[in-house]
C-alpha cells in the first residue's frame, strides 16, 4: 500500500496536467504546511518568523516544466527578484534552485548564463546560490556546469544524494575544489542499477560521506530529519573536534519543527529551506511520496 501511495504521488507531481490545474486553484490541500507561499512577500515573511526563532534559512523559488527560453529566463527573473528581496528586508537565507528550471534541459549555455546572472547578483549581496541535485539523468551535467562555475565563484554550492553508488567518488572528486556540498539522502525515484534499493545501504553510505566531506575539512549541510544521522553528525563531530562553523543542520518548511528549535537551542546553527511560488504541486507531491503518512494529513485538510 506504502508503495504504491508513493508511486503515485510520484507520478502525480511529475504530471503537467494536474501541475496546471492546481496553478490555476491556487495553494490547497494543506500544501501550505510545507509551501510558505505564493508571493515573494509571504516568503520574505516566512524567513522572518524563522530568523526570529534563532533558524537561517535557504529560499527556493520553485519552478516546474521550464521548457523554453523564455520561460527559463522568467524563473532567472524570479530568482534575482529572491535575492533582491532577502537584501531589502535585510533577512538572513540565501538561495537554493533547481537548473532544469533555468533552462537545463533547453542548453547548456542558456543555463549557465542564467547561473552567472544569478551567481552575479548574490555576489553583489554576499549571498550564496545552492544548486539543488535533480533526477539522475541530470547528476552528470549538473556536476559538469558547478565545476566550471566554481572555478569563478565562491559563492556557489552543490547537493550530492547518498543513494547514488556514484557518489562516494563524487565527494573525493569535489574535495579538490573544496566544495560547500549539502548532503541528502535523494529524493527521486532511480532504478537499482544506479542507487541503493535499502533503504540501510542508503543510511550507511550518507554516514560515510558526511564523515569523508567533514574530516576533509570542508563545509557541510547535513539536510536530513532522520535523528539517527543526526545524533551520528553529532557525535562526529564532537569527537573530531569539527568546529560548529564547518557544518550545519538543513530541513525542510514545516517538517519535523521540535527537532529544528531543539537543535537551535543546543547551539547548532539550523538552516530551514522554505519553498515558494505557484508551482507548489510537483514540490508538495515529492513530500508525500516522501512519507505516505502525511496522506492523512492531506485528507484531513481536504474534508476540513
Ligand atoms: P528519512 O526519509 O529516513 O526520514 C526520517 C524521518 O524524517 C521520518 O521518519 C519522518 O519522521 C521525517 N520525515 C522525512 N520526510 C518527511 C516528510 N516528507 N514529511 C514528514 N516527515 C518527514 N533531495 C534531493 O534529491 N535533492 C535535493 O536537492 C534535496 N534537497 C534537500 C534539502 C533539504 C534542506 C532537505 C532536508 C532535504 C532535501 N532533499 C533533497 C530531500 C532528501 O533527499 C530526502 O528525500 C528527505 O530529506 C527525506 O530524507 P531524510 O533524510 O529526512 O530521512
Amino acid at each position: 500500500m506504502e508503495m504504491l501511495l508513493r508511486n503515485m504521488f510520484q507520478t502525480l507531481g511529475k504530471s503537467r496536467s494536474a501541475n496546471k490545474l492546481a496553478k490555476k486553484y491556487g495553494l490547497r490541500f494543506g500544501a501550505s504546511r510545507f509551501v510558505a507561499g505564493e508571493t515573494i512577500k509571504q516568503s520574505i515573511e516566512a524567513v522572518r518568523g524563522l530568523n526570529r526563532e534563532g533558524r537561517v534559512v535557504t529560499l527556493d523559488h520553485l519552478g516546474e516544466f521550464v521548457s523554453t527560453e523564455a520561460e527559463a529566463r522568467e524563473s532567472a527573473q524570479m530568482c534575482l527578484l529572491t535575492l533582491d528581496a532577502i537584501a531589502e528586508a535585510g533577512v538572513l537565507s540565501n538561495l537554493s534552485l533547481k537548473m532544469t528550471s533555468l533552462g537545463l534541459d533547453i542548453s547548456k549555455e542558456l543555463c549557465m548564463s542564467n547561473m552567472r546572472q544569478i551567481l552575479d547578483r548574490a555576489r553583489q549581496y554576499g549571498n550564496f546560490v545552492r544548486i539543488d541535485m535533480e533526477d539522475y539523468a541530470h547528476c552528470q551535467i549538473s556536476l559538469d556546469i558547478y565545476r566550471e562555475l566554481r572555478q569563478e565563484y565562491d559563492n556557489v554550492g552543490i547537493v550530492i544524494q547518498a543513494y547514488l553508488y556514484r557518489t562516494e567518488q563524487d565527494i573525493r572528486d569535489l574535495g579538490e575544489l573544496k566544495a560547500n556540498l549539502r548532503l541528502v539522502k535523494g529524493a527521486y525515484k532511480e532504478s537499482p542499477k544506479v542507487a541503493f534499493p535499502e533503504k540501510s545501504d542508503v543510511d550507511e553510505n550518507y554516514k560515510k560521506i558526511i564523515r569523508m566531506h567533514l574530516l576533509g575539512g570542508h563545509y557541510t549541510a547535513v539536510a536530513s530529519h532522520d535523528a539517527k544521522i543526526i545524533e551520528y553528525t553529532k557525535n562526529l563531530v564532537r569527537e573530531q573536534g569539527i568546529p560548529l562553523d564547518q557544518f550545519e543542520f538543513q530541513m525542510l518548511y514545516g517538517i519535523c519543527e521540535e527537532l529544528q528549535q531543539s537543535l537551535v537551542r543546543e547551539g547548532y546553527k539550523v538552516r530551514v529551506y522554505v519553498p515558494y511560488g505557484v508551482d507548489w504541486f510537483g514540490y508538495f507531491m515529492r513530500r508525500l511520496a516522501e512519507r505516505p503518512a502525511n496522506v492523512w494529513f492531506v485528507l484531513k485538510n481536504i474534508f476540513k
